[in-house]
């Protein structure tokens, strides 16, 4: 048999292939730029803690040493700030390596999955891959439709996904709506949030779920070093569940998934809080500056809680993607036909982004 015939499994048949943001070495190459502005993977533009750096380069010396497989530090010390156990932590390779776990846990053929339109992609795919039915509800105005969600449970539901703050609108769920949601989804079927963006929210209508936790054993949250503590590059998040589901996760995950120095600078970085609250702020600032200059161009934006706005456009995404890229910055054309995606950077970045949109919008019209 010709090796390039041997067919894969047929559940990954139909699975598209995740497209990352465009890294700025590919955009250098493509256009001979020297100066790349990234804004296209909701990475914090001022880095990491220095605290997380030195924690790196103090664990080199152990790098020919295998991880601790749970990371019992690092669980611990998340446990005691949430007021959790260590036993209801798990760590991912990146809170996505989580994602995979529950459904390689959870998902058997035919089981269905709920989840937004549009939202963070990999909940469909690893559903997919696992033989399960992801069943999409779109959007309304931005938001999860929570009744649409509840409508669709049937008894072959497994999980439910809410990313809140939504990737790509920058959305949250009303409080209320999601607790009235929380009390009346079966609790045979797992709720599973996706908190990638926590750290940055600052609204009185964004509901805490670690509180519900023990009333909610169906309860999943999840979370990661990647966004506001900067460490994306080591691929760190975690999972806070029942220790029951843990377990279930823990039969299924690579046993050294989350690396040593990931480990250890997400450690020090919870010792840093100031780091996190500093980049918030600016956060906040850049995100209100940027919002106020697409708006005088006449764009608007979802109302973003994140280090990220989606802007709607009166023209096509991916042109405006295409022709900013010409002049170094990466955006991502995605959500609707006409809106794009653009992390918040630094101040410098950010005004150099409006720049390049006004061009953008001065050739076209
Ligand atoms: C909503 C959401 N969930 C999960 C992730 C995965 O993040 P990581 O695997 O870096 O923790 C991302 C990354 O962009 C995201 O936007």
């Amino acid at each position: 048999m010709d090796f390039d015939k041997i067919p894969p499994r047929k559940e990954i048949e139909a699975v598209t292939v995740y497209v990352p943001g465009k890294p700025i070495e590919e955009v250098q190459r493509e256009f001979g730029l020297e100066r790349i502005i990234k804004l296209a993977s909701n990475e914090n533009p001022f880095g990491c803690s220095p605290l997380a750096q030195q924690a790196i380069i103090r664990e080199v010396e152990n790098a020919a040493l295998y991880p601790e497989s749970l990371a019992p530090a690092l669980a611990e010390k998340l446990a005691d700030r949430l007021g959790l156990d260590p036993d209801n932590f798990i760590f991912g390779n990146g809170s996505e390596e989580i994602i995979h776990m529950l459904t390689r846990s959870y998902i058997s053929a035919g089981n269905e999955a709920i989840m937004a339109d549009v939202t963070f992609p990999l909940y469909k795919t690893n559903v997919m891959i696992e033989g399960g039915v992801p069943v999409i509800i779109p959007l309304i105005d931005g938001v999860h439709n929570l009744q649409g969600m509840f409508a669709a449970i049937t008894e072959k539901t497994r999980m439910i996904f809410i990313c809140n703050p939504n990737n790509p609108t920058g959305t949250i769920v009303d409080k209320g709506d999601l607790l009235s949601f929380i009390e009346k989804v079966p609790g045979n079927i797992l709720i599973i949030m996706d908190e990638a963006y926590y750290e940055y929210v600052q609204d009185e209508a964004y509901l805490e779920t670690i509180p519900l936790m023990a009333k909610h054993p169906n309860l999943v949250i999840l979370r990661t070093f990647s966004k506001a503590y900067g460490l994306a590059g080591l691929r760190i998040g975690y999972g806070m569940m029942q220790p029951s589901v843990r377990q279930e996760l823990i039969k299924v995950k690579e046993v050294f998934n989350a690396n040593r120095f990931a480990q250890a600078a997400a450690l020090a970085s919870l010792d840093d809080p100031s780091f996190v609250a500093s980049c918030v702020q600016k956060n906040i600032a850049g995100r209100k500056y940027l919002e106020g200059e697409l708006n005088n161009m006449g764009f608007t934006c979802f109302p973003s809680h994140t280090n990220f706005l989606m802007v709607k456009l009166d023209r096509s995404g991916d042109e405006v993607f295409q022709a900013l890229l010409k002049q170094g910055i990466i955006i991502r054309p995605v959500g609707f036909p006409n809106t794009i995606r653009v992390t918040i950077g630094t101040e410098q970045e950010n005004r150099e982004f409006i720049a390049a949109m006004q061009k953008v919008i001065w050739v076209r019209n």
